[in-house]
Protein backbone atom coordinates (compact mmCIF):
# COMPACT_ATOMS: atom_id res chain seq x y z
CA UNK A 1 0.00 0.00 0.00
CA UNK A 2 2.47 2.29 -0.91
CA UNK A 3 1.01 5.93 -1.68
CA UNK A 4 4.54 7.40 -2.47
CA UNK A 5 2.86 9.25 -5.24
CA UNK A 6 0.15 11.18 -2.88
CA UNK A 7 2.57 12.17 -0.31
CA UNK A 8 3.90 15.93 -0.37
CA UNK A 9 7.35 16.80 -1.07
CA UNK A 10 9.78 19.19 -0.86
CA UNK A 11 9.60 21.70 -3.50
CA UNK A 12 13.41 22.51 -3.71
CA UNK A 13 16.90 20.82 -2.27
CA UNK A 14 17.61 24.41 -0.87
CA UNK A 15 14.40 24.80 0.39
CA UNK A 16 14.75 21.17 2.23
CA UNK A 17 18.26 21.68 4.05
CA UNK A 18 17.23 24.98 5.23
CA UNK A 19 13.89 23.54 6.75
CA UNK A 20 16.26 20.76 8.44
CA UNK A 21 18.65 23.49 9.83
CA UNK A 22 15.61 25.22 10.91
CA UNK A 23 14.54 22.13 12.60
CA UNK A 24 17.41 21.89 14.43
CA UNK A 25 18.28 25.69 14.63
CA UNK A 26 16.24 26.36 17.87
CA UNK A 27 16.44 28.10 20.92
CA UNK A 28 18.43 25.80 21.84
CA UNK A 29 21.92 27.28 19.65
CA UNK A 30 20.87 31.10 21.50
CA UNK A 31 19.85 30.17 24.63
CA UNK A 32 20.23 26.57 26.19
CA UNK A 33 23.69 26.10 24.68
CA UNK A 34 25.41 29.54 26.59
CA UNK A 35 23.56 28.30 29.81
CA UNK A 36 24.82 24.47 29.26
CA UNK A 37 28.23 26.25 28.26
CA UNK A 38 28.39 28.19 31.74
CA UNK A 39 26.65 26.12 34.38
CA UNK A 40 29.60 23.06 32.89
CA UNK A 41 32.62 25.29 33.55
CA UNK A 42 32.83 26.79 29.52
CA UNK A 43 36.07 25.72 27.90
CA UNK A 44 35.44 21.90 29.60
CA UNK A 45 31.96 21.65 28.47
CA UNK A 46 33.18 21.40 24.45
CA UNK A 47 35.33 18.96 24.54
CA UNK A 48 32.69 16.45 25.42
CA UNK A 49 30.31 18.52 23.34
CA UNK A 50 32.27 17.91 20.16
CA UNK A 51 33.12 14.80 21.01
CA UNK A 52 29.27 13.67 21.51
CA UNK A 53 28.93 15.52 18.07
CA UNK A 54 30.69 13.05 15.92
CA UNK A 55 30.17 9.78 17.60
CA UNK A 56 26.62 10.73 18.76
CA UNK A 57 25.20 13.77 16.62
CA UNK A 58 26.46 13.11 12.97
CA UNK A 59 25.50 9.30 13.23
CA UNK A 60 22.25 9.47 14.56
CA UNK A 61 21.67 12.78 12.04
CA UNK A 62 22.28 10.12 8.95
CA UNK A 63 20.50 7.22 10.69
CA UNK A 64 17.75 9.30 11.24
CA UNK A 65 17.26 10.85 7.62
CA UNK A 66 18.01 7.29 6.69
CA UNK A 67 15.44 5.54 8.65
CA UNK A 68 12.76 8.72 7.25
CA UNK A 69 13.71 8.18 3.71
CA UNK A 70 12.95 4.84 4.00
CA UNK A 71 9.73 4.77 5.93
CA UNK A 72 8.58 7.42 3.51
CA UNK A 73 9.01 4.97 0.77
CA UNK A 74 6.33 2.95 2.09
CA UNK A 75 4.06 5.48 2.92
CA UNK A 76 5.12 6.41 6.55
CA UNK A 77 6.21 9.46 7.70
CA UNK A 78 6.08 8.94 11.84
CA UNK A 79 7.81 6.23 13.30
CA UNK A 80 5.38 3.63 14.15
CA UNK A 81 5.18 3.27 10.37
CA UNK A 82 8.75 3.64 9.92
CA UNK A 83 9.75 0.98 12.93
CA UNK A 84 7.22 -1.59 11.22
CA UNK A 85 8.97 -1.59 8.20
CA UNK A 86 12.64 -2.11 9.63
CA UNK A 87 11.54 -4.37 11.90
CA UNK A 88 8.82 -7.02 11.64
CA UNK A 89 7.47 -7.11 14.75
CA UNK A 90 3.64 -6.70 16.35
CA UNK A 91 5.16 -4.46 18.85
CA UNK A 92 7.65 -1.97 16.80
CA UNK A 93 5.52 0.32 15.72
CA UNK A 94 4.48 0.73 19.44
CA UNK A 95 7.97 1.30 19.90
CA UNK A 96 7.47 4.23 17.38
CA UNK A 97 4.92 5.87 19.90
CA UNK A 98 7.94 7.58 21.24
CA UNK A 99 8.72 8.74 18.01
CA UNK A 100 5.42 10.71 18.05
CA UNK A 101 4.84 11.56 22.18
CA UNK A 102 8.39 13.19 22.22
CA UNK A 103 8.13 15.92 20.17
CA UNK A 104 4.58 16.49 20.55
CA UNK A 105 5.48 17.12 24.30
CA UNK A 106 7.89 19.30 23.19
CA UNK A 107 5.71 21.23 21.04
CA UNK A 108 3.17 21.81 23.77
CA UNK A 109 6.06 23.61 26.04
CA UNK A 110 8.42 25.14 23.34
CA UNK A 111 5.65 27.11 21.51
CA UNK A 112 5.19 28.67 25.35
CA UNK A 113 8.82 29.63 25.50
CA UNK A 114 8.59 30.69 21.54
CA UNK A 115 5.93 33.48 22.83
CA UNK A 116 8.16 34.70 25.65
CA UNK A 117 10.79 35.83 23.09
CA UNK A 118 7.83 37.47 20.80
CA UNK A 119 7.12 39.35 23.57
CA UNK A 120 10.21 40.35 24.40
CA UNK A 121 10.96 41.71 20.51
CA UNK A 122 7.80 43.99 21.29
CA UNK A 123 8.72 45.06 24.55
CA UNK A 124 12.38 45.91 23.25
CA UNK A 125 11.42 47.71 20.65
CA UNK A 126 9.23 49.70 22.53
CA UNK A 127 11.37 50.03 25.37
CA UNK A 128 9.26 48.55 28.25
CA UNK A 129 12.20 47.54 30.52
CA UNK A 130 14.15 50.01 29.67
CA UNK A 131 13.84 51.68 32.80
CA UNK A 132 14.71 48.60 35.09
CA UNK A 133 18.37 48.70 36.12
CA UNK A 134 19.56 45.82 38.21
CA UNK A 135 18.61 41.98 37.63
CA UNK A 136 16.60 41.82 41.01
CA UNK A 137 14.32 44.58 38.92
CA UNK A 138 14.81 42.57 35.61
CA UNK A 139 14.14 39.20 36.46
CA UNK A 140 10.93 40.44 38.04
CA UNK A 141 9.86 41.74 35.14
CA UNK A 142 10.72 38.35 33.31
CA UNK A 143 9.43 36.37 36.20
CA UNK A 144 5.73 38.37 36.34
CA UNK A 145 5.72 37.86 32.83
CA UNK A 146 5.38 34.48 33.11
CA UNK A 147 3.08 34.62 36.09
CA UNK A 148 5.03 33.37 38.64
CA UNK A 149 5.48 36.46 40.62
CA UNK A 150 3.58 40.06 40.27
CA UNK A 151 5.24 43.57 39.71
CA UNK A 152 4.12 47.21 38.65
CA UNK A 153 4.11 45.76 34.93
CA UNK A 154 2.17 42.55 34.79
CA UNK A 155 -0.25 41.76 37.50
CA UNK A 156 -1.57 38.87 35.37
CA UNK A 157 -0.45 36.54 33.19
CA UNK A 158 -2.92 37.71 30.38
CA UNK A 159 -0.19 39.78 28.57
CA UNK A 160 2.00 36.72 28.57
CA UNK A 161 -1.19 34.59 27.36
CA UNK A 162 -2.27 36.60 24.61
CA UNK A 163 1.24 36.13 22.83
CA UNK A 164 1.17 32.39 23.83
CA UNK A 165 -2.21 32.95 21.69
CA UNK A 166 -0.67 34.61 18.79
CA UNK A 167 2.16 32.04 18.69
CA UNK A 168 0.16 29.18 18.60
CA UNK A 169 -2.12 30.65 15.78
CA UNK A 170 1.24 31.21 13.90
CA UNK A 171 2.59 27.98 14.23
CA UNK A 172 -0.78 25.91 13.30
CA UNK A 173 -1.28 28.21 10.23
CA UNK A 174 2.24 27.12 9.02
CA UNK A 175 1.51 23.97 9.74
CA UNK A 176 -2.15 24.09 8.02
CA UNK A 177 -0.16 24.96 4.73
CA UNK A 178 1.79 22.06 4.68
CA UNK A 179 5.37 20.63 3.67
CA UNK A 180 6.44 23.02 0.76
CA UNK A 181 3.65 25.82 0.84
CA UNK A 182 4.35 26.18 4.85
CA UNK A 183 7.54 24.88 6.70
CA UNK A 184 9.37 25.12 3.78
CA UNK A 185 8.73 28.62 2.60
CA UNK A 186 8.99 29.51 6.15
CA UNK A 187 12.37 28.18 5.99
CA UNK A 188 13.39 30.41 2.88
CA UNK A 189 12.15 33.43 4.42
CA UNK A 190 13.04 33.10 8.68
CA UNK A 191 16.55 31.38 8.34
CA UNK A 192 18.63 33.58 5.87
CA UNK A 193 16.99 36.51 8.35
CA UNK A 194 17.75 34.37 11.48
CA UNK A 195 21.58 34.22 10.13
CA UNK A 196 21.35 37.83 9.40
CA UNK A 197 20.36 39.08 12.65
CA UNK A 198 22.61 36.79 14.59
CA UNK A 199 25.41 37.91 12.29
CA UNK A 200 24.78 41.31 12.94
CA UNK A 201 24.65 40.92 16.82
CA UNK A 202 27.66 38.69 16.92
CA UNK A 203 29.62 41.78 15.27
CA UNK A 204 28.20 43.94 18.17
CA UNK A 205 29.31 42.00 20.66
CA UNK A 206 32.82 41.10 19.54
CA UNK A 207 33.51 44.81 19.21
CA UNK A 208 32.25 45.65 22.88
CA UNK A 209 35.88 45.43 23.64
CA UNK A 210 35.90 46.86 27.57
CA UNK A 211 32.36 48.51 28.05
CA UNK A 212 33.89 49.99 31.53
CA UNK A 213 37.16 50.81 31.95
CA UNK A 214 36.75 50.40 35.84
CA UNK A 215 36.85 46.89 35.04
CA UNK A 216 39.10 45.94 32.51
CA UNK A 217 38.94 42.19 33.35
CA UNK A 218 35.25 42.52 32.08
CA UNK A 219 35.93 42.16 28.52
CA UNK A 220 35.05 40.57 25.25
CA UNK A 221 38.23 38.81 25.12
CA UNK A 222 37.79 36.86 28.40
CA UNK A 223 34.29 36.24 27.43
CA UNK A 224 35.70 34.21 24.42
CA UNK A 225 38.30 32.32 26.77
CA UNK A 226 35.54 31.58 28.90
CA UNK A 227 34.17 29.34 26.26
CA UNK A 228 36.93 28.20 24.83
CA UNK A 229 39.57 27.58 27.46
CA UNK A 230 39.20 24.10 28.40
CA UNK A 231 40.20 23.17 31.82
CA UNK A 232 41.35 19.17 31.20
CA UNK A 233 40.83 18.96 35.07
CA UNK A 234 36.88 19.26 34.60
CA UNK A 235 36.99 15.97 32.28
CA UNK A 236 36.62 13.62 34.80
CA UNK A 237 33.39 15.22 35.80
CA UNK A 238 30.50 13.09 34.71
CA UNK A 239 28.13 15.76 35.00
CA UNK A 240 29.31 17.63 32.64
CA UNK A 241 29.38 15.01 29.63
CA UNK A 242 26.11 14.26 30.80
CA UNK A 243 25.15 17.73 30.09
CA UNK A 244 27.01 17.92 27.26
CA UNK A 245 25.55 14.71 25.88
CA UNK A 246 21.90 15.89 26.38
CA UNK A 247 22.96 19.71 24.49
CA UNK A 248 23.93 17.62 21.08
CA UNK A 249 20.65 15.10 21.86
CA UNK A 250 18.55 18.62 22.19
CA UNK A 251 20.12 20.88 19.60
CA UNK A 252 20.48 18.75 16.18
CA UNK A 253 16.71 17.48 17.38
CA UNK A 254 18.15 14.04 17.01
CA UNK A 255 16.30 11.04 19.25
CA UNK A 256 12.66 13.16 18.53
CA UNK A 257 11.39 11.95 15.18
CA UNK A 258 11.35 15.11 13.47
CA UNK A 259 14.13 14.74 11.24
CA UNK A 260 12.64 11.10 10.75
CA UNK A 261 9.12 12.89 9.87
CA UNK A 262 10.89 15.63 7.04
CA UNK A 263 13.28 12.83 5.72
CA UNK A 264 9.99 11.29 5.12
CA UNK A 265 9.21 13.56 2.36
CA UNK A 266 12.22 12.79 0.37
CA UNK A 267 12.29 11.13 -3.01
CA UNK A 268 13.98 7.36 -2.55
CA UNK A 269 17.28 8.39 -4.68
CA UNK A 270 17.34 11.85 -3.13
CA UNK A 271 20.63 12.62 -1.14
CA UNK A 272 20.94 12.09 2.57
CA UNK A 273 24.78 11.80 3.21
CA UNK A 274 25.75 15.48 2.00
CA UNK A 275 22.31 16.63 3.29
CA UNK A 276 22.43 15.23 6.51
CA UNK A 277 26.24 16.83 7.05
CA UNK A 278 25.52 20.26 6.02
CA UNK A 279 22.32 20.67 7.89
CA UNK A 280 24.21 19.21 11.59
CA UNK A 281 27.15 21.60 9.88
CA UNK A 282 24.94 24.76 9.63
CA UNK A 283 23.38 23.86 13.54
CA UNK A 284 27.05 23.55 14.81
CA UNK A 285 27.77 26.53 13.14
CA UNK A 286 24.79 28.85 14.16
CA UNK A 287 25.40 27.33 17.98
CA UNK A 288 28.93 27.12 18.08
CA UNK A 289 30.08 30.69 16.23
CA UNK A 290 27.05 32.33 16.61
CA UNK A 291 24.68 31.02 19.65
CA UNK A 292 28.58 31.40 21.43
CA UNK A 293 29.67 35.06 20.23
CA UNK A 294 26.72 36.50 21.50
CA UNK A 295 24.77 36.17 25.19
CA UNK A 296 27.93 34.68 26.91
CA UNK A 297 30.79 37.28 25.85
CA UNK A 298 28.39 40.08 26.22
CA UNK A 299 27.31 39.03 29.87
CA UNK A 300 31.55 38.49 30.63
CA UNK A 301 32.05 42.48 29.07
CA UNK A 302 29.25 44.09 31.26
CA UNK A 303 29.50 41.61 34.25
CA UNK A 304 33.00 39.46 34.31
CA UNK A 305 33.17 35.58 34.39
CA UNK A 306 32.24 35.16 38.10
CA UNK A 307 28.66 36.97 37.81
CA UNK A 308 28.09 34.69 34.13
CA UNK A 309 28.63 31.56 35.58
CA UNK A 310 25.80 32.51 38.60
CA UNK A 311 23.33 34.24 36.25
CA UNK A 312 23.35 30.90 34.12
CA UNK A 313 22.96 29.00 37.67
CA UNK A 314 20.37 31.26 38.30
CA UNK A 315 17.77 29.97 35.88
CA UNK A 316 17.30 28.74 32.06
CA UNK A 317 16.44 31.71 30.83
CA UNK A 318 18.36 34.50 33.02
CA UNK A 319 21.17 34.93 30.31
CA UNK A 320 18.68 35.63 27.44
CA UNK A 321 16.14 37.57 28.90
CA UNK A 322 17.68 39.21 31.92
CA UNK A 323 21.22 39.84 31.26
CA UNK A 324 20.90 40.29 27.48
CA UNK A 325 17.81 43.45 28.73
CA UNK A 326 20.38 44.69 31.08
CA UNK A 327 22.88 45.14 28.50
CA UNK A 328 20.29 46.32 25.67
CA UNK A 329 19.50 49.52 27.52
CA UNK A 330 23.26 50.46 27.99
CA UNK A 331 24.27 50.23 24.30
CA UNK A 332 23.57 52.79 21.49
CA UNK A 333 20.45 51.39 19.61
CA UNK A 334 19.87 48.97 21.83
CA UNK A 335 16.21 49.04 21.33
CA UNK A 336 16.82 47.80 17.64
CA UNK A 337 19.70 45.37 18.80
CA UNK A 338 17.18 43.89 21.70
CA UNK A 339 14.28 44.01 19.02
CA UNK A 340 17.00 41.78 17.03
CA UNK A 341 17.87 39.96 19.57
CA UNK A 342 14.32 37.99 20.02
CA UNK A 343 13.36 38.34 16.88
CA UNK A 344 15.97 35.85 15.60
CA UNK A 345 14.54 34.01 18.80
CA UNK A 346 11.83 33.81 17.64
CA UNK A 347 12.80 32.38 13.85
CA UNK A 348 15.14 30.35 15.49
CA UNK A 349 11.98 28.91 17.83
CA UNK A 350 8.98 28.99 15.14
CA UNK A 351 11.25 26.43 12.36
CA UNK A 352 11.70 24.52 15.17
CA UNK A 353 7.95 24.35 16.23
CA UNK A 354 6.35 23.52 13.26
CA UNK A 355 8.44 20.51 12.91
CA UNK A 356 7.53 19.34 16.23
CA UNK A 357 4.47 19.01 14.96
CA UNK A 358 5.25 16.80 12.12
CA UNK A 359 5.54 13.32 13.09
CA UNK A 360 1.57 13.57 14.55
CA UNK A 361 0.61 15.11 11.30
CA UNK A 362 2.28 12.82 8.87
CA UNK A 363 0.72 9.89 10.98
CA UNK A 364 -2.68 10.88 11.30
CA UNK A 365 -2.08 11.27 7.72
CA UNK A 366 -0.62 8.38 6.59
CA UNK A 367 -1.80 6.20 8.85
CA UNK A 368 -5.70 7.05 8.88
CA UNK A 369 -5.91 8.42 5.24
CA UNK A 370 -7.44 11.92 6.65
CA UNK A 371 -6.62 15.46 5.33
CA UNK A 372 -3.60 17.79 6.16
CA UNK A 373 -6.41 19.97 7.61
CA UNK A 374 -7.84 17.50 9.63
CA UNK A 375 -4.62 16.24 10.97
CA UNK A 376 -3.72 20.03 11.74
CA UNK A 377 -7.16 20.59 13.37
CA UNK A 378 -6.99 17.54 15.49
CA UNK A 379 -3.29 18.53 16.81
CA UNK A 380 -4.07 22.07 17.46
CA UNK A 381 -6.89 21.06 20.23
CA UNK A 382 -4.58 18.75 21.86
CA UNK A 383 -2.00 21.35 21.61
CA UNK A 384 -4.15 24.13 22.44
CA UNK A 385 -5.47 21.60 25.96
CA UNK A 386 -2.26 21.17 26.87
CA UNK A 387 -0.92 24.20 26.69
CA UNK A 388 -3.19 25.34 29.75
CA UNK A 389 -1.49 23.33 32.26
CA UNK A 390 1.86 25.00 30.83
CA UNK A 391 0.64 28.43 30.93
CA UNK A 392 -0.73 28.33 34.12
CA UNK A 393 1.59 26.14 36.48
CA UNK A 394 4.88 27.28 35.15
CA UNK A 395 5.87 28.43 38.44
CA UNK A 396 5.11 24.84 40.12
CA UNK A 397 7.54 23.30 37.90
CA UNK A 398 5.01 21.69 35.04
CA UNK A 399 7.49 22.81 32.17
CA UNK A 400 10.20 21.69 33.67
CA UNK A 401 8.97 18.30 34.49
CA UNK A 402 7.61 17.67 30.72
CA UNK A 403 11.23 19.02 29.77
CA UNK A 404 13.11 16.75 31.85
CA UNK A 405 10.80 13.41 30.34
CA UNK A 406 10.79 14.39 27.04
CA UNK A 407 13.95 17.13 26.44
CA UNK A 408 16.45 15.04 28.14
CA UNK A 409 16.08 11.65 29.14
CA UNK A 410 13.61 10.62 26.50
CA UNK A 411 15.55 11.56 23.89
CA UNK A 412 18.25 9.04 24.26
CA UNK A 413 15.99 5.98 24.86
CA UNK A 414 14.15 6.50 21.45
CA UNK A 415 17.84 7.17 20.30
CA UNK A 416 18.99 3.79 21.19
CA UNK A 417 16.15 2.28 20.07
CA UNK A 418 16.02 3.48 16.61
CA UNK A 419 19.89 2.82 16.51
CA UNK A 420 19.62 -0.94 17.40
CA UNK A 421 16.73 -1.89 15.19
CA UNK A 422 18.37 0.51 12.04
CA UNK A 423 22.09 -0.79 12.57
CA UNK A 424 21.01 -4.48 14.06
CA UNK A 425 17.71 -5.23 13.28
CA UNK A 426 17.21 -4.40 10.32
CA UNK A 427 21.06 -4.96 10.06
CA UNK A 428 24.19 -2.42 9.22
CA UNK A 429 25.07 -3.67 5.45
CA UNK A 430 21.16 -2.59 4.55
CA UNK A 431 21.45 0.39 6.87
CA UNK A 432 24.55 1.49 5.22
CA UNK A 433 23.41 1.05 1.74
CA UNK A 434 19.87 3.06 2.49
CA UNK A 435 22.17 5.91 3.81
CA UNK A 436 24.60 6.15 1.14
CA UNK A 437 21.98 5.44 -1.65
CA UNK A 438 21.93 8.50 -4.11
CA UNK A 439 24.48 10.18 -1.84
CA UNK A 440 26.61 13.20 -3.48
CA UNK A 441 29.12 12.21 -0.70
CA UNK A 442 30.30 8.66 0.33
CA UNK A 443 29.99 8.86 4.34
CA UNK A 444 33.31 7.79 5.30
CA UNK A 445 33.10 3.93 6.20
CA UNK A 446 34.56 4.56 10.20
CA UNK A 447 31.09 5.84 10.70
CA UNK A 448 30.03 2.47 9.62
CA UNK A 449 31.38 1.19 12.91
CA UNK A 450 30.90 3.93 14.93
CA UNK A 451 27.13 3.87 14.28
CA UNK A 452 27.28 -0.26 14.88
CA UNK A 453 29.27 -0.17 17.71
CA UNK A 454 29.85 2.87 19.29
CA UNK A 455 27.01 5.08 19.26
CA UNK A 456 24.56 1.95 20.90
CA UNK A 457 27.23 1.28 23.26
CA UNK A 458 27.68 5.56 24.20
CA UNK A 459 23.99 5.55 24.28
CA UNK A 460 23.24 2.83 26.17
CA UNK A 461 25.97 3.82 28.73
CA UNK A 462 24.24 7.67 28.86
CA UNK A 463 20.96 6.22 29.10
CA UNK A 464 21.44 4.51 32.39
CA UNK A 465 24.01 6.75 34.20
CA UNK A 466 21.26 9.61 33.23
CA UNK A 467 18.33 7.00 34.54
CA UNK A 468 20.99 6.50 37.88
CA UNK A 469 21.76 10.31 38.26
CA UNK A 470 18.97 11.90 37.54
CA UNK A 471 15.58 10.34 36.28
CA UNK A 472 15.16 7.89 39.80
CA UNK A 473 16.06 11.42 42.18
CA UNK A 474 13.33 12.68 40.01
CA UNK A 475 11.20 9.89 39.64
CA UNK A 476 10.73 9.68 43.12
CA UNK A 477 10.32 13.84 44.15
CA UNK A 478 14.00 13.98 45.28
CA UNK A 479 14.74 17.75 46.17
CA UNK A 480 11.02 18.77 45.30
CA UNK A 481 9.20 21.51 47.10
CA UNK A 482 6.07 19.86 48.54
CA UNK A 483 3.96 22.77 47.10
CA UNK A 484 4.79 21.19 43.59
CA UNK A 485 4.28 17.58 44.03
CA UNK A 486 0.27 17.67 42.89
CA UNK A 487 1.75 19.78 39.49
CA UNK A 488 4.31 17.35 38.97
CA UNK A 489 1.71 14.54 38.98
CA UNK A 490 -0.42 16.41 36.84
CA UNK A 491 2.55 16.88 33.97
CA UNK A 492 3.00 13.06 34.56
CA UNK A 493 -0.32 12.28 34.43
CA UNK A 494 -0.57 14.71 31.00
CA UNK A 495 2.37 13.04 29.48
CA UNK A 496 0.97 9.46 30.37
CA UNK A 497 -2.50 10.39 28.56
CA UNK A 498 -0.88 11.00 25.88
CA UNK A 499 0.70 8.18 25.65
CA UNK A 500 -1.97 6.19 26.02
CA UNK A 501 -4.28 8.09 23.36
CA UNK A 502 -0.94 7.48 21.06
CA UNK A 503 -0.76 3.33 21.85
CA UNK A 504 -4.79 3.47 20.79
CA UNK A 505 -4.49 5.26 17.68
CA UNK A 506 -1.51 2.64 16.78
CA UNK A 507 -3.49 -0.19 17.55
CA UNK A 508 -6.61 1.56 15.80
CA UNK A 509 -4.68 2.08 12.21
CA UNK A 510 -3.07 -0.89 12.56
CA UNK A 511 -6.29 -3.29 13.20
CA UNK A 512 -7.92 -0.88 10.49
CA UNK A 513 -5.20 -1.25 8.32
CA UNK A 514 -4.11 -5.01 8.33
CA UNK A 515 -3.28 -5.19 4.90
CA UNK A 516 0.35 -6.44 4.44
CA UNK A 517 2.52 -2.94 4.53
CA UNK A 518 4.76 -3.52 1.06
N1 LIG B 1 16.70 21.49 17.97
C1 LIG B 1 15.80 22.47 18.47
C2 LIG B 1 16.56 23.52 19.24
O1 LIG B 1 17.75 23.53 19.27
C3 LIG B 1 14.73 21.88 19.35
C4 LIG B 1 13.87 20.85 18.76
C5 LIG B 1 13.36 19.88 19.57
C6 LIG B 1 13.50 20.83 17.44
C7 LIG B 1 12.54 18.90 19.07
C8 LIG B 1 12.68 19.85 16.92
C9 LIG B 1 12.22 18.87 17.74
O2 LIG B 1 15.99 24.37 19.84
Amino acid sequence: MSQTGEREQWGTRIGLILAVAGNAVGLGNFLRFPVQAAQNGGGAFMIPYFVFFLILGIPLMWIEWGIGRHGGKFGHGSAPGMFDVIWKNRVAKYFGSLGLIISLVIMIYYTYIESWTLAFSFFSITQTYFDLHTFDAMRNFLYSFQGKETSAYFSSIWPSYIFMIVTFCLNFWIIYRGISKGIEKLAKIAMPMLFLFAIILAIRVLTLGTPDSANPDNNVINGLAFIWNPDFSQLGNASVWLAAAGQIFFTLSVGMGTIQAYASYLKPKDDIALSGLSTSATNEFAEVVLGGSIAIPAAVAFFGVAMTTQIAKGGAFDLGFVSMPLIFEQIPFGSFFGFIWFLLLFFAGITSSVAMGQPIIAFLEDEFKISRHKATAILAVVVLISVQFVVFFLKYGFLDEMDYWAGTFGLAVFALIETILFMWVFGADKAWKEMNEGGDIAIPKIFYYIMKYITPVVLFVIMIWWFVNDALPILVLKNVNPQNVPYIWGARILMIVLMLGLFFLIKLAWDKNKKKVI
